[in-house]
Formats: structure tokens, sequence, C-alpha cells
């Protein structure tokens, strides 16, 4: 697979995983569209100010898009800290798709000395995404309340230490 940057010619892209039922039953449920375009533009603001980075997961031999995966900065768990965040078509799900995804976006963070912690943050209804942390070689420093666009999720807080 390859991991190719998301631009904005994806917004729809976005609107399609983001304001499904299915895609977001763990997360909250689907987003409105019109949320879900603004949220695309300010994460390719982050994408230009360094603060992000975001890729299509697209298949090695053709151009099909699998997914989306990313890791971003965020700002109340002290300074070189990212999360990260990841999404696989239906149609490709349980293939290791996504844990392959988060191996190869972990090795590139690796490489740049602005990141030092990356968490992820599944509910813990969400037994694939915990899988996935747990298989990468995250760390699971517990539960707790986890407040964001949808309310307030009870969701596992994973971590990896890139240092
Ligand atoms: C979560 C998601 C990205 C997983 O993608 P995927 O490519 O199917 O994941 P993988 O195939 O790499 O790995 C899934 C792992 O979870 C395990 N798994 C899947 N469903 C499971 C379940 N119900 N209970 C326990 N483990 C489960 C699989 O067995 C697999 O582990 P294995 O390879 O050791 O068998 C995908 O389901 C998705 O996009 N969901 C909607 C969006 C979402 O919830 N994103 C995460 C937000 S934190």
């Amino acid at each position: 697979m390859r991991l190719v940057p998301i631009t904005a010619e994806d917004e729809d892209l976005t609107v399609r995983l983001e304001c499904d039922p299915e895609m977001m039953l763990h997360i909250g449920g689907p987003r409105p569209e019109a949320d879900v375009r603004a949220a695309h533009k300010r994460r390719l603001d982050l994408i230009q100010q360094g603060e992000a980075q975001m890729y299509k997961v697209v298949a090695e031999d053709c151009d099909e898009v699998l997914g989306t995966i990313g890791i971003w900065k965020i700002d109340w768990k002290g300074p070189q800290t990212y999360e990260m965040g990841w999404f696989v078509l239906p149609q490709h799900q349980g293939q290791g798709i996504a844990a392959e995804a988060a191996r190869l976006i972990i090795s590139q963070a690796r490489s740049n000395p602005e990141v030092r912690y990356v968490h992820a943050y599944p509910a813990v209804t969400n037994a694939a995404s915990n899988a996935i942390a747990r298989k990468i070689g995250m760390e699971n420093q517990g539960e707790f309340d986890n407040e964001g666009f949808a309310g307030v999720l009870r969701c596992n807080d994973w971590c990896i230490d890139l240092g």
C-alpha cells in the first residue's frame, strides 16, 4: 500500500467516511455534512502549517483508495504529542490494512523530531480499533471520558513513545 497526502480534492471522500452511520458507529454517529466539509478545510490548514500529516491509504498496484490515516498535533497532553486516527472502507476491512497503514505512518513519524508521543483514542466499544492499537505496539494507559465533536465518549488512551 501507499500513503498519499490528502488534498482539497479529497473533501468528498471525507464526507463519504464521516457522514456514514456504519463508519461512525463508534465515533458518535454520522456528522452533519457541513461540519465535515468545514473540518476537511481546517485539516488542510493544519497540514499546511505542519501540524498534521494526513493520507489516503491507496492500493500498491492501482489507484484504489482503501481508507485514510492521519496524525495531528494535540495541545492538551504536553509538547511533541500527536493523535492518530484511521478509517478503512467497509469492503476492505478485516484484511490488516489499518494495522499496516498505522505501522507505516508511525515509521514516518519516527524520522520527524517534532513527534515524540502518538496517542489513539478508540471508544471502549470499538474492538477492531483497540485491536489495531495493541497490535502496533501502543500501550493502553486506561479509560477516560473523551469530550469532542461527538459529545462525551468513553475511550481508551493508547500511546506509543517514539523517543
Ligand atoms: C477500525 C478500522 C479502521 C479497522 O480497519 P481494518 O483494516 O479492518 O483493521 P485490521 O484488519 O488492520 O485489523 C483489525 C483487527 O481487529 C480485530 N478485530 C476486528 N473486529 C474485532 C472484534 N469485534 N473483536 C476483536 N477484534 C476484532 C481483527 O481480528 C484484527 O486483528 P488481527 O489482524 O489480529 O486478526 C475499520 O473497522 C474502520 O474504519 N472502522 C470505522 C472507523 C473507525 O472506527 N475508526 C477508528 C476510530 S478510533
